[in-house]
């Protein structure tokens, strides 16, 4: 039997951060982890910092009870190749891979495997996650629960219905690209206003860091937050009405959904 309680193939950005969250939430003993790659670069830089066991040897990483599958897509049938023979009946296997279905996960690993497909975020590199996940009907109730709780070790976690995999590729997969972009339109805004460039992404960065979590932690509604803060004829109102007839809204709108269409598309 397997000494290992879970095994990642691919310790890149998405499965490094997640190794690392769950390390941290204590779900998981170092010597309870092991990870494959595919260079010594890696395997030396991830076998540092987080001092687990990483192999080159993607067999000996999938022998563990969980096995997260974090490569890129098109690095996936050669991954699948190597640990095929070697996956046993009771392994719950955890795809990050994009855009694969579970029932093109089935088809390569084999029927009668318990697959979980998951879509996390690049803050899951600050414990910051947002991530969705759906399983194939072989996952138990109990196996379900348990990979959530391994999401939740790097940031928050929802199990979906399957077919809102694309909707949450744009709303919280590609979005951290939109935010990104938020605050550094809001940050040059205030630069060509006479603030320095580091102190603006600060005070761009911090401020929608704590909007999100107005939202999150009061549970109201995001118009009745941006009520509470629109004086009558003050400085809030005359932004709003600007980003309004700049068309604010539905700019976001159409990059989350051109993303999701995207996602449709790639998976078809
Ligand atoms: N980044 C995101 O925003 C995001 C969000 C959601 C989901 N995802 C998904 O997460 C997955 C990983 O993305 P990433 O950003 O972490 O990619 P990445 O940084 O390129 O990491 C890929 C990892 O896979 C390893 N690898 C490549 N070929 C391999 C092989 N044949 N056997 C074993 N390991 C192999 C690489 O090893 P070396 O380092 O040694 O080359 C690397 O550690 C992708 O499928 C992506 O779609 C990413």
């Amino acid at each position: 039997m397997s000494e290992y309680k879970i095994g990642f193939i691919g310790a890149g950005n998405m499965g490094s951060a997640m190794m690392e969250g769950i390390l941290c939430a204590g779900l998981c003993e170092k010597n309870e982890m092991i990870a494959s790659c595919h260079s010594h670069g890696t395997k030396e830089r991830v076998e540092k910092k987080l001092g687990i066991r990483v192999t080159l040897d993607n067999r000996e990483a999938s022998s563990a009870k969980i096995v997260f599958l974090a490569v890129k897509p098109y690095q996936l049938a050669d991954v699948v190749e190597d640990i095929k023979g070697s996956l046993k009946e009771d392994t719950l296997v955890i795809s990050v891979v994009a855009g694969k279905t579970l029932l093109q996960l089935g088809q390569m690993l084999g029927s009668g495997m318990h697959i979980v497909r998951s879509m996390p975020n690049t803050p899951a590199m600050v414990g910051a996650a947002m991530s969705a996940i759906c399983t194939n009907d072989l996952v138990t109730e109990e196996e379900k629960e348990e990979a959530k709780v391994l999401f939740e070790s790097f940031g928050q976690a929802e199990v979906v219905r399957e077919d809102l995999m694309d909707v949450v590729t744009g709303v919280s997969g590609s979005s951290p690209a939109f935010i990104y972009m938020v605050i550094e339109a809001m940050a040059d805004a205030a630069v060509a206003e006479g603030m320095q460039r580091k102190a603006a992404y600060k005070f761009a960065a911090q401020t929608v860091l704590g909007s999100a979590k107005m939202v999150l932690e009061t549970g109201k509604h995001p118009g009745e937050l941006k009520d509470a803060v629109t004086s009558p004829g003050g400085t809030t109102i005359e932004g709003v009405a600007a980003l309004e007839a700049n068309g604010l809204r539905a700019t976001m709108m159409a990059g989350v959904r051109a993303a999701v269409q995207k996602s449709r598309d790639m998976s078809k």
